[in-house]
């Protein structure tokens, strides 16, 4: 059993926040005690060593004690939900795997299954890098953070029905208008069922949330007292939507890494037992605010056009034969920088957006 003696930073009616390394906060959790680990770790940083993928090996030698320690403290039906973005390898216009790495890693060697990938599209993220995205041209944003969620056994606990969503528009439709059962080309039987309305749909793994707090009590509380935000929060919805998929009132959740303790914000409106580990004490200080103020109200129901976010189908504006043909190098030499503003020409107005404007 463990010597080390913690002593909460922050205490609530149902969770306790530690300003530990979480390693240490672990090393004080019983085995198989925790009904879901929902967390952000940091991400992986890509600068590389010469020849190689040292960056992202050392990535995940630096997330083994933290696995082992999850898959420990994690009931046999409980979860571990990762939230982490993707990189750029540095200064080259291809991808890091560390993340698709660390999610093989957990299965593989710790013992974790994956039981399902999701999709975190944040439509608010700006267009980065500049260099590829803006300036050269040759890759498109990067919109989405993969969310592993993982499980220590094969069948843990969960239910599709806490995180339904409203029919789309297309579907009320169908709906009202009914649907022929029939064979899809693709070969699967659509049956009459099919056209039963029954109140909400099933959410796809595709996750559409903006990160765009700027009015919350968190951010208020943290002005009042010129405290600064936490730099890399995530939206309350998205731990919100797998603590109602995966816990029950009254288990137990815990995000390691806690930052600005966002789920135990969620973990405590939604009545389960949480525990929030943070190394940094500035970021706690805020985070302090989510349980010191008002209790929350009830969110209110989005407007409808706030309900979904369209994205368009990608042939929009294809138009005719392609009139600019692609630099035979793959953009490795640099465009030259466009001259005055006032410069209309389709080549200059194409290489032209606020976000290179800025990395000019
Ligand atoms: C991506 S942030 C998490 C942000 C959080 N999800 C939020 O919305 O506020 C990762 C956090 O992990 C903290 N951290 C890093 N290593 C840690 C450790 N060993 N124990 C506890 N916290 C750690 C960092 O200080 C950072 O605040």
């Amino acid at each position: 059993m463990s010597r080390v003696v913690l002593r909460p930073y922050h205490l609530t009616k149902l969770g306790k926040i530690y300003h530990n390394d979480c390693l240490d906060v672990m090393s004080t959790m019983r085995a198989n005690s925790v009904d879901l680990v929902m967390t952000s770790p940091p991400f992986g940083l890509t600068r590389e060593k010469e020849y190689g993928n040292v960056r992202e090996q050392a990535y995940l030698d630096w997330f083994k004690p933290f696995a082992e320690e999850f898959h420990r403290i994690l009931k046999e039906s409980g979860s571990l939900v990762i939230d982490i973005g993707g990189a750029w390898k540095p200064g080259r216009p291809i991808r890091s795997l560390y993340h698709f790495k660390l999610m093989i890693m957990l299965c593989e060697e710790f013992g974790f299954h994956l039981a399902q990938d999701f999709y975190w599209w944040n439509p608010s993220k700006l267009p980065t890098p500049a260099e590829w995205v803006n300036i050269r041209r040759i890759r498109v944003k990067d919109g989405i953070n993969t969310v592993w969620w993982l499980s220590k056994s094969e069948w843990p606990r969960a239910s599709n029905r806490r995180v339904l969503q409203p029919y789309s528009p297309s579907m009320e439709v169908l709906l009202l208008n009914g649907y022929k059962a029939k064979k899809r080309p693709s070969g699967h039987e659509i049956s009459d069922k099919f056209s039963i309305n029954n109140g909400a749909a099933i959410p796809p793994n595709l996750l559409a949330i903006p990160n765009t707090e700027s009015n919350s009590a968190y951010m208020r509380y943290c002005q009042e007292r010129g405290i600064k935000t936490h730099p890399a929060r995530f939206p309350a919805d998205l731990p919100e939507y797998f603590v109602r998929m995966l816990t029950d009132p009254g288990d137990m959740v815990f995000d390691p890494f806690g930052g600005s303790c966002v789920t135990g914000e969620v973990a405590e409106r939604l009545a389960r037992k949480w525990v929030c580990a943070e190394m940094v004490e500035n970021y706690l200080e805020g985070a302090v605010g989510r349980f010191v103020q008002k209790p929350f109200t009830e969110r209110p129901m989005p407007k409808d056009a706030d309900a979904y976010y369209r994205v368009p189908r990608p042939s929009l504006m294809w138009n005719g034969p392609d009139p600019i043909p692609l630099a035979s190098d793959g953009g490795r030499k640099r465009p030259p920088v466009r001259k005055a503003r006032g410069d209309s020409s389709p080549a200059s107005r194409d290489a032209s957006s606020p976000v290179q404007d800025a990395a000019e």
